[in-house]
């Protein structure tokens, strides 16, 4: 299994900015070890810059932030699988916890936008993660269980394994500087494992499981060496080249 180091950009940068930023990263991925990859999640707005900017045969790989399950149709200011695809992007991110908080999304509408992102032929993170009052209130358990359940309802069982993967981010560490301790990622990670195990015929233990939330160049090496962490999603230290690029080839000697 190769580990996924993910950069997501959320709603920064321009057009200009984001080429720049992309061929940065990719300029300082050529000590990738083959046994990493990269994708960085653009705004939709910038796709095609990064697409251009980073050329045919790039390590760094492209992806959407979200997309809509339908092909197309009267959705306005959404966006289709098929576009991402046409803009030179290979995967995308369901299910973010700022898309569920702050635009009401559902399990349900999430485990729709999986599966058919990965019918569509995009590879496919789905985000999940409890809040504090969750975690606080004893829920990690159901919350993460109920995420997993709905986000990958209609989604095959014998989907291969490296199409399809798990953001674990903590609501409480996105953002905040808080970052998850080992034990609590170890726990989390452990219990989607399981999960996965169970839901899949074959390939459930052979997904990648990703920590997300202040993740820094400072402690990525620590949180991809623990048990069942497959790679990283990272926030706001993805919005300078230099700090992806360590974060990305973190513990990698030089
Ligand atoms: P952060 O964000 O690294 O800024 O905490 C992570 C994410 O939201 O994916």
């Amino acid at each position: 299994m190769k580990m996924l180091m993910a950069a997501n950009w959320k709603m920064f940068k321009t057009r200009g900015e984001a080429a720049d930023c992309a061929r940065g990263i990719e300029s300082r991925l050529a000590w990738l070890p083959a046994d990493r990859e990269a994708v960085l999640f653009a705004p939709f707005t910038a796709l095609a810059a990064c697409a251009e900017a980073l050329g045919p045969g790039a390590r760094l790989r492209l992806g959407g932030q979200n997309c809509y399950p339908a092909s197309e149709g009267a959705f306005t200011g959404e966006i289709s699988p098929g576009m991402l695809l046409d803009c030179a992007c290979s995967q995308v991110l369901v299910g973010h916890s700022e898309r569920r908080a702050l635009l009401g999304e559902s399990d349900a509408f999430i485990g729709k936008k999986c599966a058919f992102a990965l019918n569509s032929g995009l590879d496919t993170t789905l985000c999940i993660g409890e809040t504090l009052k969750e975690r606080d209130g004893g829920m990690l358990r159901p919350v993460l269980e109920r995420q997993l359940a709905e986000g990958l309802s209609g989604v095959q069982d014998d989907i291969a394994a490296e199409r399809l993967s798990i953001a674990y981010e903590p609501v409480w560490a996105i953002g905040t500087g808080r970052v998850a301790g080992p034990v609590e990622i170890l726990e989390a990670h452990a219990l989607i494992r399981a999960f996965l195990r169970k839901r899949f015929t074959s390939g459930g233990g052979a997904m990648r499981i990703l920590y997300g939330g202040s993740v820094k160049a400072g402690n990525a090496e620590e949180i991809i060496n623990l048990d069942n962490v497959d790679g990283v999603l990272v926030g706001g230290a993805s919005l300078q080249a230099e700090t992806f690029a360590r974060i990305a080839l973190a513990g990698v000697s030089d």
